[in-house]
């Protein structure tokens, strides 16, 4: 699995420790940015990473900001992406076992890195349950190309 992996400055301390989770993991990853704390724009990383996972070049994204919102509605902006935030465990494995979500996002100021570790491990490794949640996630699709241009 190739995960995409973005944050801005108020996500960019807890980026690098999900980078350590992922090495731990043996998840091959590519991080989209930001490297600093000098302040950008939340929405241009979102986009890179989003386009990274639509495009089918990486199968999963991981988004953080300080709350993990701005990256979530920035994200979800782009066809194809099923984006949730997830601050526990829970939501974490019901968004891959019923929403089939390919970004994750999180954020730094909300929760602290044990929790934002186990949250990517439980993510990473759950599956899509299919069945009607798959009748459920193809009318979102129907939805999307109902409202964009492209098909
Ligand atoms: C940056 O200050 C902050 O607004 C951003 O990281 C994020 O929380 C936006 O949703």
């Amino acid at each position: 699995m190739r995960v995409a992996v973005g944050s801005d400055h108020g996500g960019f301390r807890l980026k690098q420790e999900i980078i350590r989770v992922l090495e731990e993991e043996g998840v091959e990853f590519r991080d989209f940015g930001t490297f600093s704390l000098e302040s950008c724009d939340y929405p241009e990383i979102a986009l890179m990473v989003a386009e990274a996972v639509a495009g089918e070049e990486y199968h999963r994204g991981i988004l953080i900001c300080g709350t993990g919102i701005g990256v979530a509605i920035a994200a979800n902006k782009v066809p194809g992406v099923r984006a949730a935030l997830c601050h526990d465990t829970f939501s974490a494995r019901m968004a891959r076992e019923h929403n089939d979500t390919n970004i994750l996002t999180l954020g730094e100021r909300v929760i602290g890195p044990g929790l934002a570790a186990e949250i990517v491990r439980v993510w990473l490794k759950a599956e899509f349950a299919g069945g009607r949640h798959e009748r459920r996630v193809k009318k979102i699709a129907a939805i999307e190309r109902r409202t964009t241009k492209i098909k």
